[in-house]
């Protein structure tokens, strides 16, 4: 049985018909005073359930899924597998700063409730396995489909990638489209401050579709849109598989330049225009 909780309910609901299961939303409140009320609509004794719930904006959804976890072991639920297109809390990979917490780390641990874990396109750097994380965990990547959606809608672009770490999307995905992949140097001061460079001699001038696995505060983006039209880019789009936009950045991305900014439904929201539910559909039922 599928149950969608608050953040993922249509794409639980897509997920279910596409798996030919049962889906049931989670009904879950906050108590006047912010606490979370929640409740299974359903009945989950000996079932198979899944969890599906992206975690951008983690806090409340972390609780959600935690309460939602442990009600249904209560329940008497055979298994509870968590998805969550979205890992949250996968870039506070190590202490940067002393005595900093580890988020990830922390955030595994309370994954232990999880018989298994599947999300899509995890940020993993310096933690280099999901199973360095958690058991029982799948790893998906949705550079298939975003390639699929850039075939039909931006042919003959150039990829670029706006760091190192970009790489393993950009290359995947120019090959997908047999284009080929730029990818840039980036310099993050902080949280809110990046500079990006292009390194040599590149011939910019085309349409060029930018791709990264986040855009959260939209710095990282809006610099290399920055960068690609001072190298004479003519139509500029950004691609993500997870759409954070935190604060204003859509907005702001928009204002850069951007003719066109889309991402997956890992985080629903009005630029998730690639639909991921066909990669875990197939995941649950292999
Ligand atoms: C970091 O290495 C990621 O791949 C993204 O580039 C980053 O998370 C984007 O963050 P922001 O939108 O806040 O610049």
């Amino acid at each position: 049985m599928i149950i969608g909780c608050s953040a993922s309910v249509e794409l639980a609901r897509n997920i279910a018909r596409r798996a030919n299961d049962e889906f049931s939303p989670l009904l879950s409140e906050k108590f006047p005073d912010g606490e979370t009320h929640l409740r299974f609509r359903t009945g989950i004794r000996g079932k198979d359930i899944a969890l599906v719930q992206s975690l951008a904006h983690p806090n409340d959804k972390l609780i959600e899924i935690l309460f939602a976890a442990h009600t249904a072991r209560d329940l008497g639920a055979r298994s509870v597998t968590l998805v969550a297109p979205y890992m949250a809390y996968l870039r506070q990979d190590k202490r940067f700063y002393p005595n900093e917490c580890i988020s990830a780390r922390v955030t595994a641990r309370l994954f232990r409730v999880f018989d298994r874990v599947i999300t899509i396109d995890p940020h993993l750097h310096r933690i280099h396995r999901m199973s360095d994380l958690f058991r029982h965990s799948t790893r998906l990547s949705a550079n298939s489909l975003i390639g699929e959606y850039i075939e039909e809608h931006f042919r003959d672009s150039l990829i670029i990638g706006p760091d190192e770490e970009s790489c393993q999307w950009a290359r995947k995905i120019a090959q997908h489209i047999k284009s080929h992949a730029v990818v840039l140097k980036k310099k993050r001061y902080n949280s809110r401050h990046v500079s990006i460079r292009i390194r040599g001699d590149v011939d910019l001038r085309t349409n060029v579709v930018i791709v990264d696995d986040i855009i959260s505060t939209g710095h990282t983006m809006i610099e290399t849109v920055k960068e690609a039209k001072k190298l004479g880019a003519k139509k500029i789009y950004c691609i993500c598989v997870h759409g954070i936009f935190a604060e204003d950045a859509l907005t702001r991305l928009r204002k850069a330049g951007a003719a066109g900014i889309i991402s997956t439904n890992s985080i629903e929201g009005p630029t998730s225009k690639i639909d991921i539910s066909p990669l875990i559909a197939r995941s649950l039922c292999s």
